[in-house]
């Protein structure tokens, strides 16, 4: 018998140097664009909630894509937490950490990333035991020089710089010992969208999963 090792958020990260940050309006887009990432590589899949549709695009891409590991973007309260776990979302991420969310996203037994900008809410995430954070938002809070900040005192923590992150800019990023990925929305064009482009999105995918990283995961 093969039992699988429960999902963890540190996994999560390690899986690409990627985490496509997702916002569909279309159901339809759910299914094929899933499908798109993971021709291109990328599997750890952030289905943003904040559209109408989302919950029914994390259904369907749970439902239709089993080589996808779907999670929750935007999750801001227990209830949101257990919502997206019910539609099938594997894993969460917040742009903000608070300890109700904390609980009850290991109560669900549902790994979270939560979402941190300061020395205080790493300091309250690490005390509920999470310690694989987003960074966010990464660019405004003070990117590169923060996370060369928070090294000295929490040599612990690994982190996933979200918001203002770019082909450009990424690779500084993956190279800090406290990185273990990035996370985007570039990867999942609004016009790729729009237009049906499925190739374009498995480029995008494939262009990333070569990066190099520090620390190797
Ligand atoms: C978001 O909240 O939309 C994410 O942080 C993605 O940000 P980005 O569009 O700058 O990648």
């Amino acid at each position: 018998m093969v039992v699988n090792p429960p999902l963890t958020a540190r996994a999560v990260m390690a899986d690409a140097p990627v985490i496509p940050v997702i916002v569909l309006h279309e159901l339809a887009h759910a299914v094929p664009m899933a499908r798109a990432l993971v021709a291109g590589g990328i599997r750890m899949l952030e289905v943003t909630l904040r559209t109408p549709v989302a919950l029914a695009c994390v259904e369907a891409i749970a439902r239709e894509v089993p080589e996808a590991v779907v999670g929750a973007g935007t999750v801001r309260s227990a209830a949101d937490a257990r919502t997206a776990q019910a539609a099938g979302a594997r894993f969460a991420v917040s742009p903000g950490f608070t300890v109700a969310l904390g609980q009850a996203c290991r109560d669900l037994q549902l790994p979270l990333l939560p979402g941190v900008a300061t020395a205080g809410e790493i300091m309250q995430a690490q005390a509920e035991g999470f310690n694989a954070l987003k960074f966010f938002p990464a660019m405004p809070a003070g990117g590169e020089a923060m996370l060369k900040a928070w090294a000295g005192p929490f040599p612990d923590v690994l982190f996933c710089p979200t918001g203002g992150i770019s082909p450009e800019n990424a690779s500084t990023f993956l190279a800090m010992p406290n990185v273990a990925c990035v996370g985007g929305s570039w990867l999942v064009p609004m016009e790729a969208l729009a237009q049906g482009d499925w190739q374009r999105v498995t480029a995008l995918a494939r262009a990333v999963l070569s990066w190099p990283r520090h620390p190797a995961p």
